[in-house]
């Protein structure tokens, strides 16, 4: 019936092609800036641990707006999240993945549409998928959800999503003050900018053990197209790596620690003082990694801009005002453009 899927679909495509073509990866995945061996991965750079539950002291905020406006992320503890909670969530993702396809290809993703279970969604037929699967819902605003596509097994997994969600939220705007504050603008400058309806998509990612792994990555070079990023990594498993100063840098795991990753939507509002991070995903041969990513954004009817008070003579108005950077982003995708740039505003 239609549940059986071909082994065509089951494998990303990268690797299938490669173990036919030879050890040379298409000329297309070098061009995406995927250049293996030119940018050094073992770079020590450390990634910033951020302490929320201090962020009310001075030392504390001033840590919080160098590591945005210089690198654009930092690995956040103090949230109130134990490890042993954050292990459950990992739990119900990995008992999902884990599940026969057959019974994941109930949540399949259809064609146009970006929730559900699937690999990459595919814009052209030269495009190298990335070495993964994903489950991608849509959590907020609650009456946009598609429930049909949550899973029903785990049977627990509703219920896990929907709390850490909540959680995710209120961490999220408590950050967004903060970094506000950070800068001496009111501290609703940026959350009012995200509107009364919010967008929050919980994509959980899936990276098989990859017996090419110089030749994949599990995601390709990016950044987000959001305004913050919670991300929720593999206990034990690295694989995430931030371009810092040109090099390649292992993100570590840390138990109970939420990575946050600044999307183009906060670079833009911070008129660029604060950056949103180049990342990527790399594999390995022996482990399998999981992810939660909670991508947070502006409703698609707010207008959002750079916050007037950082806006000067020294410091120009960098981008115009843009409503629904999603769908400009989906759109750049697919031609292979970069989204900040078509909303960047240049004086020459
Ligand atoms: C992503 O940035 O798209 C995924 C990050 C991760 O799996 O760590
Ligand atoms: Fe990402």
């Amino acid at each position: 019936g239609n549940l059986l899927v071909s082994e065509e679909k089951l494998v990303p495509k990268s690797v299938k092609e490669m173990s036919i073509d030879g050890d040379e990866p298409p000329p297309d995945y070098k061009a995406n800036g995927n250049s293996f061996g030119s940018k050094d991965s073992s770079a020590q750079v450390p990634i910033p641990i951020i302490d929320l539950s201090l962020l009310s002291s001075e030392g504390e905020l001033e840590k919080l707006k160098s590591a945005l406006s210089s690198a654009g992320c930092f690995q956040a503890i103090g949230h109130g999240m134990s490890s042993s909670y954050l292990d459950k969530i990992r739990e119900v993702s990995k008992q999902f993945f884990e599940l026969p396809e057959e019974e994941k290809q109930k949540y399949a993703r259809a064609v146009n549409e970006s929730e559900g279970y699937g690999n990459d969604i595919v814009v052209s037929d030269k495009q190298v998928l990335d070495w993964s699967y994903r489950l991608s819902l849509r959590v907020f605003p609650e009456n946009k959800r598609r429930l049909s596509l949550w899973p029903k097994i785990p049977t627990d997994f509703s219920k896990i999503l929907e709390e850490f969600s909540v959680k995710v939220k209120s961490m999220m705007e408590y950050l967004l003050r903060c970094m506000a504050t950070s800068l001496n603008l009111e501290e609703g400058s940026f959350v009012d900018q995200f509107g009364e309806q919010p967008l929050m998509l919980a994509r959980f990612n899936f990276y098989p053990p990859c017996s090419r792994p110089n030749l994949v990555l599990g995601v390709k070079p990016h950044t987000d197209r959001s305004g913050i990023t919670v991300l929720l990594q593999d206990k034990e498993v690295k694989g995430l790596q931030v371009l810092i100063d040109d090099n390649w840098v292992n993100v570590p795991t840390i138990a109970d620690a939420l990575v946050v990753n600044l999307g183009d939507q906060m670079q833009i509002m911070s008129n660029g003082i604060f950056r949103s991070i180049m990342h990527r995903v790399v594999t390995n041969t022996e482990k399998m990694r999981m992810s939660v990513a909670m991508f947070n954004e502006p409703g698609p009817d707010n207008e959002i801009g750079p916050v007037e008070g950082l806006i000067n003579e020294s410091r120009p108005r960098l981008y115009r005002n843009v409503k629904n950077y999603g769908d400009i982003n989906y759109k750049c995708y697919q031609e292979g453009k970069i989204a900040l740039e078509t909303v960047q505003i240049t004086n020459n």
